[in-house]
């Protein structure tokens, strides 16, 4: 390898989550990135979920064979929904996160999705900027949830 092809940053790409290759790296980074203090969003839990339903809408990006970055999404015949969006600090502000987003979202429009949600954690609003450069809004909504104790370990 010479010195040009040291100094050159690995390309980045997007695809698939594969179990065998991923799975580690997936939960070391959503640890680091999000750190995880509740059981139903424990990342096993959360990968083999997703996993069962095989709707093929989890990602990973890639530089070689290191994942830099995830996103998950949701399509349920109405809406879309975008998930555990989170890039390696290493390659942050390189256009990463906004790949992901639109790889993403070309899965949802594929599927015939016409409204693209997702959920920001209270004391995360900075990252509002990051998704209104991408299109979004904030959405005059109020956001509710309910965990299932008998399936997310919680019982
Ligand atoms: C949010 C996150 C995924 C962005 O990834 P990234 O690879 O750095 O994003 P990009 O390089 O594609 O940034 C695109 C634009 O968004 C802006 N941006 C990125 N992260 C931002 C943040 N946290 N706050 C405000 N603006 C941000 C960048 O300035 C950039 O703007 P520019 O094109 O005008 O320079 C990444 O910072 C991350 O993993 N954060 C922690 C996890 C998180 O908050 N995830 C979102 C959960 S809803």
């Amino acid at each position: 390898m010479n010195d040009l092809e040291q100094a050159r940053p690995s390309p980045v790409e997007f695809g698939p989550y594969l179990d065998g290759p991923h799975r580690l790296q997936v939960i070391g980074l959503w640890q680091s990135v999000f750190g995880y203090e509740t059981a139903h969003n424990r990342p096993s839990l959360a990968i083999d979920r997703k996993l069962a339903v095989q709707d093929g809408l989890f990602f990973v990006a890639a530089s070689r064979d290191r994942v830099v970055g995830t996103i998950m999404a949701g399509y349920d015949g109405h809406r879309g929904w975008l998930y555990s969006v989170a890039v390696d600090s290493s390659h942050r502000m390189s256009g990463v996160g906004s790949g992901l987003v639109r790889h993403a979202e070309r899965a949802l429009v594929a599927r015939g999705c016409v409204k693209i949600n997702l959920q920001i954690r209270a004391g995360n609003e900075p990252v509002t900027e990051f998704y209104r450069a991408l299109g979004y809004c904030v959405d005059e909504r109020i956001s509710m949830g309910k965990v299932v104790p008998e399936n997310a370990g919680e019982a």
